[in-house]
């Protein structure tokens, strides 16, 4: 296996940090992003695709029958929406900057003078099934007199505002936040009673700078601690999705039980350095727990939006690293680096886990597995277009986040048929004659 530690470039690259921060603060207006911006990319040393001739799959074979059930594969069981390839949908884009106020600028790319349009117009085609494009009006009776929750970072807020765009096709929405607070939004729709909110938690679990004025340092994380900022209010969501990634490339100190029981690049000779993808997979086990173990008869349905790669082409993040493609890759084209590979694989192993827990509960635990197809997106990340050419601040090219439109509008393809699906099997548990032996 390849050696989990970051390179020597990315090591060389921390002892700059301090000189990025400043240059970083004049850029974003949240600190917070800049946290989040940073380091992901500087300690992801790989592109998350290499061009490959004759490459190995891009994942590993499907798990044993029965280990994971993907929401569908018991109704049409030759259906795993997770692979597929990207066809081009010249109906494409259902929205556009103008129509739709809730695009972060960021991802703003039409906006700020990407010149192709190229990538708005593919659609994801599962092999052997269709996987129709998202319906609004579909959506919203289901939805009906519910609510949604985004639990996540900077990726899972780009999920929410595509779905936002793609919502208010069909009808308006009216900002009922709580709070001033950009972190922590809730959209209403009056005409079906149903409001998207979004709580702020990168980490999913309680995280607390080391040194407030040196966002550069070290993170603490108490793994076995869900972030109440969300669990407190989670309980009143009828269906909740739940994602994590880059933040956790991030140095960070591990505790449990509030005692320090290792780290992630602290560098310190006394520490245990148990890797990043340990308090990946802690995070995920502690949020997943709660649904499970803490809030007693959770009814809602949980989702877990799988990890969402990166693809920097040409140098670093920092190095003038970016992503210029113009078309998605074939599926032999791409595969996902060691690090992605890994994110991804600890979060299933956890997934999967919860979910033979949530089983024995009747907790709804799903899958919204988009990391496939994700990983042929290398034309569908900002990158120089998130913010106005030559600004006068220094700013990098994001191929971490998705234009809007783009190809993140396929998640809500994505969770629209899950959704359905699980409305099938409700279907199909209550029709008499029908009744299904416990597994
Ligand atoms: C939308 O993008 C176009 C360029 O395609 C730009 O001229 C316009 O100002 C943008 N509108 C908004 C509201 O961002
Ligand atoms: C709106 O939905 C909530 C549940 O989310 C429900 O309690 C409430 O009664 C609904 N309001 C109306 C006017 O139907
Ligand atoms: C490491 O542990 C030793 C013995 O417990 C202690 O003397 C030393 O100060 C520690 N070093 C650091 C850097 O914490």
């Amino acid at each position: 296996m390849a050696s989990l530690m970051p390179s020597s470039t990315s090591m060389a690259l921390l002892h700059n940090v301090p000189k990025f921060v400043h240059l970083f603060v004049a850029a974003f207006v949240f600190l917070t992003v800049i946290r989040l911006y940073l380091f992901p990319l500087l300690t992801s040393s790989a592109f998350s695709w290499r061009p490959s001739a004759p490459a190995p799959p891009p994942l590993p074979p499907p798990p044993a029958p029965g280990a994971v059930v993907m929401a569908g594969k018991e109704y049409s069981s030759k259906c795993d929406i997770s692979k597929g390839k990207w066809v081009p949908n010249p109906n494409a884009p259902y929205y556009t900057n103008d129509t739709c106020w809730a695009i972060h600028e960021h991802h703003n790319c039409l906006k700020y003078g990407r010149p192709d349009d190229g990538f708005m117009r593919w659609r994801w085609r599962p092999d052997g099934c269709d996987l129709p494009v998202f319906n609004p009006a579909q959506f919203l009776e289901l939805v009906r007199h519910k609510s949604l929750a985004f639990v996540g970072d900077s990726v899972g807020r780009n999920h929410m505002q595509s779905l936002l765009c793609l919502l208010l096709r069909a009808t308006y929405a009216v900002d009922a936040s709580p709070v001033q607070d950009e972190n922590f939004r809730r959209y209403r729709f009056p005409s079906h009673n149903f409001t998207v909110a979004s709580f702020w938690s990168p980490f999913l679990v309680r995280a607390q700078e080391a040194d407030d004025d040196d966002p550069s340092g070290l993170l603490n994380l108490y793994l076995d601690e869900p972030d109440t900022s969300w669990s407190r209010e989670i309980a009143q969501f009828d269906y909740v999705i739940i994602s994590a990634g880059q933040p956790f490339l991030r140095p960070t100190m591990f505790y449990e039980n509030r005692r320090l029981v290792g780290c992630h690049y602290c560098r310190s000779p006394n520490v245990t350095d148990l890797t990043k993808y340990y308090g990946y997979r802690m995070a995920f086990h502690t949020a997943l727990r709660v649904f499970t173990d803490d809030l007693r008869g959770f009814g809602g349905t949980v989702f877990l939006r799988t990890y969402s790669p990166t693809h920097f082409e040409g140098g670093e993040w920092d190095r003038g690293g970016d992503c210029m493609r113009l078309r998605p890759f074939r599926r032999d084209e791409a595969r996902l680096d060691e690090v992605a590979f890994q994110m991804y694989m600890t979060q299933m192993e956890e997934f999967r886990a919860a979910e033979r827990e949530g089983r024995k509960k009747s907790v709804k635990l799903r899958l919204l597995d988009t990391t496939e197809a994700m990983l042929l997106r290398g034309d569908g990340h900002p990158g120089r277009y998130g913010h106005v050419a030559g600004a006068n601040v220094r700013m990098y090219n994001d191929c971490v986040h998705w234009c809007l439109p783009g190809p993140i509008d396929t998640w809500n393809d994505f969770l629209l048929h899950t959704m359905k699906n699980e409305g099938r099997r409700l279907a199909t548990r209550r029709r008499p004659g029908n009744e299904r032996k416990p597994s």
